[in-house]
């Protein structure tokens, strides 16, 4: 795979980290794609005011882009890899509006896919009549990445030592793969299937299990400053963490009978192959994650109420994605594969209760579950899987 031009859809953290990288590495155009409000305007004009896009910290690079526009007409066409860098409730509309535009044959990928990516874009292209697009995605984001200056610079806090990724059909995955590794500068490692980055989305445990960690107990009080996120957990927090990791296990030992679901590891062994070295006490999942340079000083999500008095953002994206985009599409594979997740389950109760949902019953087709595309047997998700 060798494009003359790329596409990449959204204007965030990640979008912004990645197209200067990937025009760099790749030394193909770069297109941007970003409908939402006014920031295709403003990522133009800070590009413009900056002379390109830069990156800070942990990666350095500076490139300019092709063209940015907030209308897909005028930079899908062309593009034979489309990256939606996108928190997952984006997904699905982005998928619509891109459809007619996608040229014959495309590759399109999720940075990262989350859960249950490929039910989702596998449901819209076929209705679209785009049954020729291949579907792809990462496990995670590369790269702990915040906007400093919009359009201007972002800076890096850390960077993964390499990423998992998949792809559907998944013959596609011998093109993409070594595509996605020159793109982004740093080892890929292939899946067998999507459902794998399902359930190795480890957003899906870290998010919503530190928030649970931090915050289930919260009587309401205003706090003084934002917890550190991940350098805030303590112990009862770790064990939450392990019970959701251990749930998911659970999930690949039954459906690993049936499906190679390898890449789908405990929670501390992807924190040391992700992070390595940044990790100064491996030895526990508590010191992985206190003991992490690449989280170092990140804090919870707050909203301040009044000045110096503050309270837990639920409506943070580490519920508001990963629970509905990561738990619940677990939780509903393992109903279909047989298996209790008795930690999952907690976690969602709470999770739902704070984003007013009820994602154990009532509004459980609001998340992306397989059941909401049509697959509602177990037989029905592995021949999906296999595909
Ligand atoms: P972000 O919060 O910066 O992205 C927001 C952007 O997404 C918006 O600026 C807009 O361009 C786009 N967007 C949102 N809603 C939209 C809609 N309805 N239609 C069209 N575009 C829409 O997110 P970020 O940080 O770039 O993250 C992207 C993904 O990567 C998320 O899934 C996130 O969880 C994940 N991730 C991010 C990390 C980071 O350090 N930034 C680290 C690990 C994962």
């Amino acid at each position: 795979m060798n494009p003359s031009k790329i596409t990449i859809c959204g204007g965030g953290n990640g979008a912004q980290t990645l197209a200067p990288i990937a025009a760099l590495n790749l030394g193909c155009d770069v297109d941007l794609y970003a409908p939402l409000g006014d920031e295709a305007e403003r990522l133009r004009a800070g590009m413009a005011a900056g002379d390109g896009l830069e990156i800070t910290g942990a990666v350095r690079a500076r490139a300019r882009l092709h063209q940015v526009s907030a209308n897909a007409a005028e930079v899908i066409p062309g593009s034979q890899v489309v990256l939606l860098v996108l928190p997952a409730f984006a997904h699905e509309a982005t998928l619509w509006q891109i459809a007619p535009f996608l040229e014959r044959g495309a590759s399109v990928c999720a940075i990262p896919a989350r859960g249950g990516f490929d039910y989702c874009a596998a449901h819209v292209l076929r209705e679209a009549g785009r049954e020729d697009v291949a579907i792809a995605g990462l496990q995670t984001l590369p790269w702990a990445c915040r906007v400093e200056e919009y359009g201007r610079r972002v800076h890096v806090l850390g960077v993964k030592q390499s990423v998992t990724a998949a792809s559907r059909p998944a013959a596609e995955s011998a093109r993409v793969v070594p595509f996605l590794e020159q793109m982004m500068g740093l080892p890929v490692l292939p899946a067998s299937s999507l459902l794998s980055l399902t359930l190795a989305n480890t957003g899906q445990i870290i998010h919503p299990g530190i928030m649970y960690g931090l915050f289930a107990q919260w009587d309401g009080t205003f706090l003084e400053q934002a917890p550190l996120f991940y350098q805030g957990l303590d112990a009862a927090g770790a064990q939450v963490l392990e019970g959701l990791s251990r749930d998911i296990q659970a999930i690949r030992i039954r459906l690993g009978e049936r499906l190679d679901l390898s890449a789908v590891e405990p929670l501390l062994d992807w924190l040391r192959r992700a992070y390595g070295d940044a990790i100064r006490d491996p030895a526990t999942l508590h010191g992985a994650f206190v003991s992490n340079a690449a989280y170092a000083g990140l804090q919870a999500p707050v909203r301040e109420v009044a000045p110096g008095r503050f309270v837990p953002d639920f409506s943070s994206r580490y519920l508001a994605e990963d629970v509905p985009f990561g738990l619940v599409p677990t939780r509903a594979i393992a109903g279909l594969a047989g298996v209790d997740t008795p930690v999952v389950d907690r976690v969602i109760a709470w999770a739902g209760g704070r984003l007013g949902r009820d994602y154990l019953g009532r509004d459980i087709m609001l998340a992306r579950i397989p059941q909401k595309y049509g697959l509602a047997t177990l037989n029905q998700l592995v021949a999906f899987a296999a595909k």
